[in-house]
């Protein structure tokens, strides 16, 4: 049987759970990334869960393909709804928007508890889920940076507890210091600049935007993420 290969992306998100965990991956569709650690041996039981019945066959195919069908529980359920709480002390939600997770977390109340551990990977809004978090109380105590093809992607270790605001700018980016090991950091705080210099050309060729609040964030914004840039740019020397 062919072996199971991860793309980087989930695989960079698999290596985030400890062995040992009891893991929920919310959001599973092929079930790829449970049943890797299972055969990994990283993990002896799964929780599967997708909101529709077609993505939630296909995890159940992958785990028929691979010989773990009996040691993964697969639930169709919005979310976390599906969980009794406390019943992972890991969660996977990767691949769905930044505000699709904070709404399927603001859903859980059980998952503010420093003994819950997730990881979260968002495709979109990053900026909205990092504020959601901290807002919350979960302190993010890692954040990595993935390429797959031409993308970058960002996985998040949050826990509740220690939660310290961030600005608008380590909203958009993610907070920075010299010890952060993130070899692709350069290159995302320059596409996130370009991103953000875009959105704001935008709004000022409109002739309301100029004076929008919005415009002045988003020039708060760019001002921050160049600081961000110059401050990384000068540690890696
Ligand atoms: C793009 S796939 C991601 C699959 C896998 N987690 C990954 O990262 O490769 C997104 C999956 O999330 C599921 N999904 C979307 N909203 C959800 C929700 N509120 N609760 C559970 N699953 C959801 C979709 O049905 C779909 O199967």
């Amino acid at each position: 049987m062919k072996q199971l290969e991860l793309t980087p992306r989930l695989r960079a998100a698999a290596e985030l759970v400890r062995e040992g965990s009891s893991l929920a991956d919310i959001g599973t569709d092929h079930a790829y990334l449970p049943v890797w650690l299972l055969l990994e041996g990283r993990i002896s039981r799964a929780i599967a869960a997708d909101l529709r019945p077609g993505p939630l066959e296909r995890a159940r195919a992958t785990a028929r393909q691979y010989g773990c069908s009996d040691r993964v529980d697969f639930r169709l359920c919005d979310g976390l709804t599906g969980l009794y709480p406390g019943e992972a002390d890991t969660l996977v939600i990767a691949g769905m928007g930044g505000e699709t997770i904070a709404r399927i977390l603001e859903g859980a109340p059980w998952v503010r508890d420093a003994a819950v551990t997730l990881i979260l990977q968002p495709m979109s809004a990053q900026p909205d889920l990092r504020r959601w978090l901290w807002q919350a109380g979960f302190g993010l105590e890692q954040e990595r940076i993935i390429c797959e093809g031409e993308k970058l992607y960002n996985i998040f270790l949050a826990r509740f507890g220690v939660a310290s605001p961030m600005t608008a700018g380590e909203e958009w980016a993610g907070r920075q210091c010299p010890e952060l090991d993130q070899p692709l950091r350069g290159e995302y705080l320059s596409r996130l600049l370009k991103k953000a210099q875009r959105a704001l050309a935008g709004l000022e060729r409109s002739t309301e935007g100029k004076d929008s609040p919005r415009a002045g964030e988003l020039r708060q914004i760019c001002r921050e993420l160049e600081q961000m840039e110059q401050e990384w740019n000068t540690w890696q020397r």
